[in-house]
């Protein structure tokens, strides 16, 4: 297990280096985005989880290199994080990751959203750049239980997404949207998009 915060870091940047690699050699991030692994990526991602509760049941949709799921885990070793991926190529991707860190934690499935079976079990369902709003809140909400959340990494867009999509978002069953600023106060220095904008929504029924 990595109890510690110099275990956490390490694990954080094997992720990176891999990203950097791996990652870069497959397509499953641009290389402009080198320069932007460690702040928008993986920071913006870990910064989330003080949204979430202890011990929850994490299912990342559409993880892709494993955004927000990966770094998600790697902070909060508590939580265990399913990583939902329909494309092949990203799944063995995802696969090799877990198994070179050896992140006890986590779990990947092949899937679209609308095959995981069964639905709504999760406490917590993250996203990053997968859908607008109104069509995320249709593919994930569904996958969590009643009183569960989902919680969508936005950017500027957050609150006119929410306005733009509020029915999308009550015929999918979701309450009332709000927007969380995270990982503010976190870093001696902001870095690129740290801190994330995260729009939560409740599963009312
Ligand atoms: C733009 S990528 C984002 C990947 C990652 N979340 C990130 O932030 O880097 C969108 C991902 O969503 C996946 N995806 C698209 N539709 C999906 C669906 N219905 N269910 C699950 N994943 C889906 C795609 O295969 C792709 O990996």
């Amino acid at each position: 297990m990595f109890g510690s915060d110099e275990q956490r870091i390490a694990l954080a940047e094997g992720y990176v280096a891999i990203l950097a690699t791996t990652g870069i050699e497959r397509g499953l991030i641009g290389p402009r985005e080198v320069p932007r692994l460690w702040g928008r990526h993986v920071l913006g991602s870990a910064v989330i989880e003080e949204l979430i509760p202890e011990k929850a049941d994490v299912l990342d949709v559409g993880s892709g290199g494993g955004l927000p799921g990966i770094p998600l885990a790697i902070a909060r070793p508590d939580l265990l994080v399913t990583l939902v991926e329909p494309m092949q190529r990203r799944v063995d991707f995802l696969r090799e990751v877990v198994d070179e860190l050896d992140l006890v934690n986590v779990e990947v499935l092949r899937a679209r959203a609308e095959e995981v079976d069964p639905q709504g079990r999760a406490d917590v369902v993250v996203s990053r750049a997968v859908a607008p709003l109104g069509r995320l809140a249709g593919l994930c909400l569904p996958l969590a239980r009643v009183g569960g959340v989902m919680m969508a990494v936005k950017g500027q867009s957050a609150g006119e997404e929410i306005e733009r999509d509020a029915r999308e978002i009550k015929r999918a069953g979701g309450g009332p949207a709000s927007i969380s600023v995270c990982g503010e106060g976190k870093l001696a220095e902001p870095v690129f998009t740290v801190p994330a904008t995260v729009v939560s929504i409740e599963r009312v029924r």
